[in-house]
Formats: C-alpha cells, sequence, structure tokens
C-alpha cells in the first residue's frame, strides 16, 4: 500500500524545503522527496543552493576576501601582517562545515515541522484525483516506494549547462561543483562566462592567487545591470583586480592534454586565439531539471526551453501540481525558489499569496558587491519611461572611509513625474545588505522623496541610499 499525504514535495532545494515546512505549518500532512547525495556519498537536504551553489561559494568567497583584505587593504590601516599563510584545505573544510550545519539544519526543521523525508528520486507514475508518485534511489538493488498525495510541489531545480564537446569531469574542466573543491588555487584559471558564477569563482580563486582569464560570449560586460555599474564594475575587476575578461569570444575547441587545457576561440576581432589554463570553470548558464521525473507519463506541459510551464500562481496545466524555483521561468535565484514555495503552500490551503517579480532583489557576492532591484535606467529608457536619477558615491560617506570601503556608489532611478521609485543599484563592498532598504521602499510602493525623509542612522553605509534618494531631487546635503 502506498503511503498517503495531503501534499508531495518533489526536491529539497530552497524552493521544496521551504515548501514543505509551510505547507506543514498549515496543517497538511507533508512528504519531501529528495535523494541528492554529496561527497562523501551522504544523503543530504538543501539542494544546489546549500550544497553546491550559494552557501559554500559564499563561505569561499568570504575566506579568500579575507585574504585579499590581509594582502592588499590592511596596510592602509597601519596593519601589517608578515607571514601570511593561507591553508585552502582547511578554508575548504570551514566551506564544508558550514555547508554539513546548514543541511542537518534542514533536517531538524523537517522534524519540527514533521516533514516526511523520502529519501530518493521521484517519478510521477500515474495521474488522478491522487498522483502517484514512485521513489527510488536510482540503486539496482534498492528497493523502491510508492507514494499517493493530492497536491504536489514539483521543485527539481536546475542542473549546470554544459558546452558540447567540452567534458565536464569537475576535476579540471568543472562546472560549479568542481570549481568549489580545488584543493589549490590553480596557476591558470580559464572561466567560460562571464556571468554570476563565472564573476564570483573567478574572484575566489585570483583572490587565492590564480591568474584568472574570462572568456565571455557576448560584447557586452554584465548587460544585466544598469549601465553606470557595469561600466564601474568593468573598471574595478579589470583594472584594480587584473581580472581578465575577453568579451565577444567564440568557443571553438577545447583539448585536454596531460599537463594543460587548451581553450582555442576566436577574439571579438575575428582572429584566433588559445589559452593554455591548468583548470577550467565553465559557467554558461543552468538549464532547467526534469530528469526522470516522468513527466511525459502524466503529460505535464513543458516550455520550448525544457522549463515546466507554469502560470502566475505556479500552477501547471496538471489540476493540483505546482512547480516552482529554477525549474519555472523566472530568475534562478533561492530567494524567489522559497517566496514561490511559500506562495503556492498557501494557494494550496486556499490563501491568496502575491509575489511582485519586479521587486526581487539580484546580487553578485564580487568584491565589490553589485546589487539591484527593479529596472535599470537603459530599460526604462527603451520602454519610453520618463525618469531622473540620484547617484551618491561612497567616497562621501563617512562610514564607508573609515571601512577603508569607500569604492562604489547608490544609483535610485525614479518616475519623472510620480517620484516612484523604479529601480535601485548599488556598487559598493556591502551592497547585498543595502539593497534591501530599496527593496522594501519599492514593494510599498514609496517614492524616492520617501526614502529622502527618512531618518538614516549615522555613520551609517545606508546614509549613501538616502543621499541618492536626495539626489533623485538635486539636493544632496553631503557633496
Ligand atoms: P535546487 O536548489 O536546484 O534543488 C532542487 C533539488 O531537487 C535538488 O536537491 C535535486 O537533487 C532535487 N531533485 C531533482 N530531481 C528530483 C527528483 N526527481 N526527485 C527528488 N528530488 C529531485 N542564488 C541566490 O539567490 N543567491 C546566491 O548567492 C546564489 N549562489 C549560487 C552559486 C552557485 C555556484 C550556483 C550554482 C547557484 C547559486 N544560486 C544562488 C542559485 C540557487 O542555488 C538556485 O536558484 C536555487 O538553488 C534554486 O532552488 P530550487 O529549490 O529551485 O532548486
Ligand atoms: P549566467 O547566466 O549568470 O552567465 C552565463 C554567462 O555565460 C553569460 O554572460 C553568457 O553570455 C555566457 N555564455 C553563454 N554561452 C557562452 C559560450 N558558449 N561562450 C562564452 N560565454 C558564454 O550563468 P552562470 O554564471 O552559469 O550562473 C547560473 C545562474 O545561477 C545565474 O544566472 C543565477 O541565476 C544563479 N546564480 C546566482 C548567484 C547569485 O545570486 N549571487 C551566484 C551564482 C549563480
Amino acid at each position: 500500500m502506498s503511503k498517503q499525504f495531503d501534499v508531495v514535495v518533489i526536491g529539497a532545494g530552497p524552493g521544496g524545503y521551504i515548501a514543505a515546512i509551510r505547507a506543514a505549518q498549515l496543517g497538511f500532512s507533508v512528504a519531501c522527496i529528495e535523494g541528492w547525495k554529496n561527497p562523501k556519498g551522504e544523503l543530504a537536504l538543501g539542494g544546489t543552493c546549500l550544497n553546491v551553489g550559494c552557501i559554500p561559494s559564499k563561505a569561499l568567497l568570504q575566506s579568500s576576501e579575507n585574504v585579499e583584505q590581509i594582502e592588499h587593504k590592511f596596510s592602509e590601516h597601519g596593519i601589517t601582517a608578515a607571514g601570511v599563510k593561507v591553508d585552502i584545505a582547511k578554508m575548504q573544510s570551514r566551506k564544508d562545515g558550514i555547508v554539513t550545519k546548514m543541511t542537518k539544519g534542514i533536517e531538524f526543521l523537517f522534524r519540527k515541522n514533521k516533514v516526511t523525508w523520502l529519501k530518493g528520486f521521484g517519478k510521477f507514475v500515474s495521474a488522478g484525483d491522487n498522483y502517484t508518485i514512485e521513489v527510488s534511489t536510482g540503486e539496482k538493488a534498492a528497493a523502491k516506494e510508492s507514494v499517493t498525495a493530492k497536491h504536489v510541489i514539483i521543485a527539481t531545480g536546475s542542473k549546470a549547462r554544459h558546452l558540447p564537446g567540452v567534458p565536464v569531469d569537475n576535476v579540471n574542466i568543472c562546472d560549479n561543483e568542481g570549481a568549489l573543491m580545488f584543493g589549490a588555487a590553480p596557476k591558470r584559471l580559464g572561466v567560460i562566462g562571464a556571468g554570476v558564477i563565472g564573476l564570483e569563482l573567478g574572484s575566489v580563486w585570483r583572490r587565492l592567487g590564480s591568474e584568472v582569464t574570462v572568456l565571455e560570449a557576448l560584447p557586452t560586460f554584465l548587460g544585466v545591470c544598469d549601465d553606470a555599474i557595469s561600466k564601474e564594475a568593468w573598471k574595478v575587476f579589470t583594472k584594480e583586480q587584473s581580472l581578465n575578461i575577453k568579451l565577444g569570444v567564440k568557443i571553438e575547441k577545447v583539448t585536454q592534454k596531460k599537463t594543460a587545457i587548451t581553450v582555442d576561440y576566436t577574439d571579438d576581432k575575428g582572429l584566433a586565439q588559445k589559452l593554455e589554463c591548468d583548470k577550467l570553470i565553465v559557467s554558461v548558464g543552468r538549464i532547467p531539471n526534469t530528469d526522470g521525473l516522468g513527466a511525459t507519463t502524466v503529460g505535464l506541459k513543458m516550455t520550448d526551453r525544457g522549463f515546466i510551464e507554469v502560470d502566475d500562481h505556479c500552477k501547471t496545466n496538471l489540476p493540483n501540481v505546482f512547480a516552482i524555483g529554477d525549474v519555472v521561468r523566472g530568475p534562478m535565484l533561492a530567494h524567489k525558489a522559497e517566496d514561490e514555495g511559500v506562495a503556492v503552500a498557501e494557494t494550496i490551503a486556499g490563501q491568496k499569496p502575491h509575489i511582485d517579480f519586479n521587486t526581487i532583489p539580484w546580487i553578485i557576492y564580487t568584491s565589490p558587491e553589485v546589487a539591484w532591484v527593479g529596472k535599470n535606467e537603459q530599460q526604462l529608457k527603451a520602454e519610453g519611461v520618463e525618469v531622473k536619477t540620484g547617484q551618491f558615491p561612497f567616497m562621501a560617506n563617512g562610514r564607508a572611509l573609515g571601512q577603508g570601503e569607500s569604492g562604489g556608489f547608490v544609483k535610485i532611478i525614479a518616475d519623472a513625474k510620480t517620484d516612484r521609485i523604479l529601480g535601485g543599484h548599488i556598487i559598493h563592498a556591502h551592497a547585498s545588505e543595502l539593497i534591501q532598504e530599496l527593496v522594501t521602499a519599492m514593494e510599498f510602493k514609496a517614492a524616492a522623496e520617501d526614502i529622502a525623509r527618512i531618518v538614516h542612522g549615522h555613520p551609517t553605509l545606508s546614509e549613501a541610499v538616502r543621499e541618492a534618494a536626495l539626489a533623485v531631487d538635486k539636493r544632496t546635503l553631503n557633496m
């Protein structure tokens, strides 16, 4: 006999585990199916984000930034440290410890909320009033079990996109999984793709001593950001940090020899070039993961690009089946997956949740960090929206000067007629924390004037956000 649940969630990444917890809080009997195994072969909850994404990358970004600070930035404070040693094995085990703490934390949360963890991968076998899902670990000898549920939430996430003819072995040619596990900084690191992963992981290994060359297909750098921000980021990354970023390239061939990897590519002038490196990271985007889900068995509709098709409320074409997170449209971000998870659980409970996709923040955890919410100036202009903008540099902010982090600026874009904030863009060492004020402001449909009139603590970095809001009305006080 199959076990019966009110809600079965397939996948325990940030979308799935949060959906399971929220559904349990709302009184449903809930099971969550997850068969991820970590490099030690242990089953682990948490998905891409906790195991090979957000959490481990941010741990290494912090460790490597500490190295950067001690080697290059402490001297301006009058601190010199001789004989600095970097122990990458220790850095890696610290990172692994954080991952374990977080993934075990979800096990605790499941027990606390009475969510049953079904260990294995889920596959639809039949539809009807109830859906039947088979759970199996994929190992031949292992038993399969079946569960039935009235409501199913698919949260199977995404996986790295690989390039044809570029064999990822996650030792020398790596996607995010291998790139987070190097035992030493490669002397020469090649990166294909100057997107979020390329810049974050390229930064980690550059700070730890690698010579990094990034090969990007597009002719523009960080085209998703506001032009003023991408220009500043380009200057800092290429000139101050010596990240060697080549734009407008076409990858022709990747050859792995015993001693090195050669990337043959055509540069932006159409000339044939070669990059020799010791390790190569392939970070050219991610694709939705619907492997082995049995989607066709139950007639689950997909888009041309392999995402599960959903409406604004994450409803699929099948009654009572929802899909959330990276496996559906929208930005591939953990917080987007989490909020969809909450919304779907509440929808199943008959509530009317709402997510404003326009106020989902983006953060790139480089140094400086790049963060934004809403639209950028070039997008708004292309849409014919009349805007006014205000910008304030951290160079004129006392706290930033005290911290030795005076690079970067805040830019606020407001509607020229109504003053409503349409976009916020920050480049600064602590942009990830500062952006949330603008997210909240936009969520509450604030005007730039609202921020300009709010008392901000002194001295704080957030005063730069207020000054940018004042700058929208051309009345900064400190510049
Ligand atoms: P996932 O986290 O991918 O989880 C899906 C889970 O489903 C997996 O555990 C998988 O094993 C499981 N699964 C798949 N198929 C089945 C099946 N048939 N049965 C059972 N289980 C199944 N986002 C941010 O917001 N901030 C960041 O700083 C950030 N950093 C990142 C860094 C890196 C290197 C990477 C790769 C990604 C990063 N992301 C970041 C993106 C973030 O990890 C994803 O957006 C997020 O994990 C998506 O959550 P999800 O629940 O949709 O899917
Ligand atoms: P990405 O979409 O951010 O960047 C991929 C880059 O590769 C793009 O600039 C693209 O033009 C380039 N590219 C594609 N094909 C190429 C080719 N053949 N040759 C050279 N360049 C090529 O994808 P990335 O960096 O792999 O990250 C995947 C996703 O994971 C991100 O989009 C984001 O959703 C999520 N993520 C989020 C993070 C965060 O929030 N801080 C951190 C890391 C990942």
